[in-house]
């Protein structure tokens, strides 16, 4: 197995889906979901692929371009799926996209995206491999025997 095929398994594993119910707590005056809100649930479901991904300490360096391509209403449902885009030596990538659909009738469209970096940190809160060595030595070893 390559280090691509581990990759490629761990971002398989680590892709994460919350699906929520937009109460009024949630909205704004205008009764739309307020952007912060989105914003705290992406952040939280990014974090949690990229930890998965990488079973260690992982903060938040930065987020991109966040896209609020469609308003979110009040008593909507919406899916947030977060999926590893970029794997680098200490950081990684990873994509949310947020979709809407309404309570009562099928169909769904994306209402929000955004992509936000994490780094792995050691003990000594410095950066540390994303992928750590002893997952390439177990796959190889599950490898070997089979
Ligand atoms: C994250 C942190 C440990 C990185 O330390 P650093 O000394 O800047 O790290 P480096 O310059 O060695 O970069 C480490 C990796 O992060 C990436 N990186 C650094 N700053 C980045 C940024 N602004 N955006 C995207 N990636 C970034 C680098 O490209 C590098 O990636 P690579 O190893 O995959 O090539 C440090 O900036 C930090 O502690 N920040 C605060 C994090 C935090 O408190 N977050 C909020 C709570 S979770």
């Amino acid at each position: 197995m390559t280090v691509q095929d581990i990759i490629q398994k761990r971002i398989a594993l680590a892709e994460t889906r919350v699906t929520k119910a937009v109460f009024p707590e949630t909205t704004n005056h205008y009764d739309t979901l307020f952007g912060g809100t989105a914003l705290q649930w992406m952040d939280e479901i990014s974090f949690i692929a990229a930890t998965r991904f990488s079973r260690q300490r992982m903060v938040t360096v930065s987020s991109d371009k966040i896209d609020f391509n469609h308003p979110v209403s009040v008593g909507s449902i919406v899916e947030l799926v977060a999926t590893v885009v970029h794997v680098g030596n200490t950081s990684l990538k990873v994509q949310v996209d947020m979709f809407v659909e309404s309570m009562y009738e099928d169909g769904c469209e994306q209402a929000i995206t955004g992509t936000f970096s994490f780094v792995a940190i050691d003990e000594h809160k410095k950066p540390a491999p994303v992928l750590p060595e002893h997952f390439i030595a177990s796959e190889r070893a599950a490898e070997n025997k089979a």
